[in-house]
C-alpha cells in the first residue's frame, strides 16, 4: 500500500493506493465520521462490478453505518442537474446529517457528481472518493473538484454540453484507489485514463518537486503500461497522484495569479478537448462510427495534439514535441486525429464557452519545450485554428 498526503492546511487527506485497499473504507470511514455518524450515501458507478459494492456495503454495515446507494449509469448527459436533483432528494429522505459520508465508488462522473452533493447537501458533507478508472485515480479524485455539465439550448440545434459548468471546490477526506478494480475495466477505458498521465508528463518538468522524470519514466515503461502489468499499474498512479498532489497543494483553487501556471497547467489539452468531447458522432477511430461518442480521456489526447501543433504554428516550441506526444499516444492506443469534426469557428465557439476563457479571452496551455508548458492568454486565433485543423483526419 502506498500512501500520498495531500496536504492542505485545515484539509489534509491522504490517497491510499493498493491492491485490495477497499477493504479499508468502511473503518476509516467510521474514524472520520466518529461514533456520531450512523448513515453512509454511496454512489456507485453501474459499472462497477457488484462484489465490490456488495462488500463495501457489508463492511459499512458492520461498522454501523445505515447504507443508502444510489447507482448512476455514467455518461457525460447523465452528469447534469437532473441526476444531482435525483442524488440530493435520495440523500435527504435517509436523514443524512453534517457527519455522516457521502462515498463514491466509481469513474470521474461518479466522483464529480457525488462530490458536489457532498459539497452542497446542508452546506456540506464528508466525501470518500473510491476511484475506479485509472483516469478518476490519476486525476479527478485527487484535488475537490465537483460539478456537473449544464445544457444549453442551441437556437434550433442540438442543445450543446458545456463540461463542468456547475461546480464546487471540496477536498474529499480520504481516497482509496483500489488497483484491483482495474481489472475489471476494459481496454478502451484503460488506455482513456493514460491519456491523464501523458498530460502531466508534458508538464512534469514546470512542475519539478521531484516530478521532472515522470515522461521519461513512463516512456522507459511502455510495455508494462500498455499490457497494464499489477505493479507497473500501481507504479504509475502513484507517481501521477503525487504530481497531481504537488499541484493541488501550491494552488488549491486554481488561481489565475499561481507562480508559474499552478492548476491551470492541469487543463492542458482539456480547453481543445473539451470543445470535442460532447460533439455526438465523433469516434475516436474512424472506421468504427459506433464507438462514438469520444471518451474523455480521448478528447485530451486530441486536445494535446491540437494544443501542440498550436504552439509550433506560434513559435512557442519545435515539432520534435508534437512528434515525442504523438508517438507515445499512439503506443498506447489514443487517437491523434478524428474524422467528421464540426467548422472550426464551432469548434472555436466552443472552446470560448469552456470555463478556463479570461475575462472573455481565450486561455490555453501550450508546451514551450519537453515537459513544460505555459499559460497562453489572448493567443492569436490562426494558431488556435491551426491547432484544430491539425487533428482532423
Ligand atoms: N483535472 C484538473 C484539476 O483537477 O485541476
Amino acid at each position: 500500500m502506498r500512501t500520498i498526503d495531500v496536504n492542505l492546511p485545515g484539509r489534509a487527506y491522504q490517497v491510499q493506493i493498493g491492491n485490495g485497499s477497499l477493504s479499508k473504507v468502511a473503518q476509516t470511514a467510521r474514524a472520520i465520521g466518529g461514533t456520531k455518524a450512523s448513515r453512509a450515501f454511496v454512489v456507485v458507478d453501474t459499472g462497477v462490478p457488484t462484489h465490490f459494492s456488495n462488500s463495501l456495503q457489508k463492511e459499512l454495515e458492520s461498522q454501523g453505518f445505515a447504507v443508502c446507494i444510489a447507482h448512476i449509469t455514467p455518461s457525460e448527459k447523465i452528469k447534469s442537474i437532473e441526476t444531482y436533483h435525483r442524488l440530493l432528494l435520495e440523500i435527504a429522505s435517509t436523514g443524512h446529517t453534517r457527519v455522516d459520508p457521502v462515498i463514491a465508488l466509481g469513474g470521474g462522473v461518479v466522483g464529480d457528481l457525488a462530490g458536489f452533493v457532498a459539497a452542497s447537501y446542508q452546506r456540506g458533507v464528508p466525501v470518500i472518493q473510491c476511484p475506479t478508472t485509472l483516469l478518476a485515480m490519476v486525476d479527478a479524485s485527487v484535488g475537490g473538484k465537483t460539478g456537473f455539465n449544464l445544457t444549453v439550448p442551441n437556437g434550433e440545434n442540438e442543445p450543446t454540453i458545456y463540461k463542468n459548468l456547475v461546480g464546487a471546490f471540496h477536498q474529499p477526506s480520504l481516497v482509496i484507489a483500489d488497483i484491483d478494480v482495474l481489472d475489471s475495466l476494459d481496454a478502451r477505458y484503460r488506455r482513456a485514463g493514460l491519456a491523464e498521465c501523458v498530460k502531466h508528463g508534458m508538464i512534469c518538468k514546470t512542475i519539478g518537486s521531484g516530478h521532472e522524470k515522470l515522461m521519461d519514466w513512463m516512456s522507459e515503461h511502455l510495455d508494462g503500461i500498455r499490457s497494464f502489468d499489477a505493479s507497473t499499474i500501481e507504479e504509475l498512479v502513484a507517481r501521477n497522484v503525487a504530481l497531481k498532489a504537488t499541484v493541488v497543494m501550491g494552488d488549491e483553487h486554481e488561481s489565475t495569479d499561481a507562480k508559474a501556471g499552478g492548476r491551470m497547467l492541469l487543463n492542458f489539452g482539456h480547453t481543445f478537448g473539451h470543445a470535442i468531447e460532447t460533439i455526438a458522432g465523433l469516434s475516436p477511430d474512424a472506421s468504427d462510427p459506433s464507438l462514438a461518442p469520444l471518451h474523455h480521456g480521448e478528447a485530451v489526447a486530441l486536445g494535446m495534439v491540437a494544443a501542440c501543433h498550436s504552439s509550433v504554428a506560434a513559435g512557442h516550441c519545435d515539432s520534435s514535441i508534437v512528434q515525442e506526444l504523438e508517438n507515445i499516444l499512439q503506443a498506447i492506443g489514443l487517437p491523434t486525429r478524428v474524422a467528421g469534426l464540426p467548422q472550426t469557428s464551432e469548434i472555436l465557439d466552443r472552446m470560448m464557452r469552456d470555463k478556463k476563457t479570461a475575462g472573455g479571452s481565450l486561455r490555453v496551455i501550450l508546451p514551450i519545450g519537453r515537459g513544460k508548458c505555459t499559460i497562453v492568454d489572448s493567443p492569436d486565433v490562426n494558431t488556435i485554428e491551426a491547432g484544430i485543423d491539425s487533428i482532423r483526419a
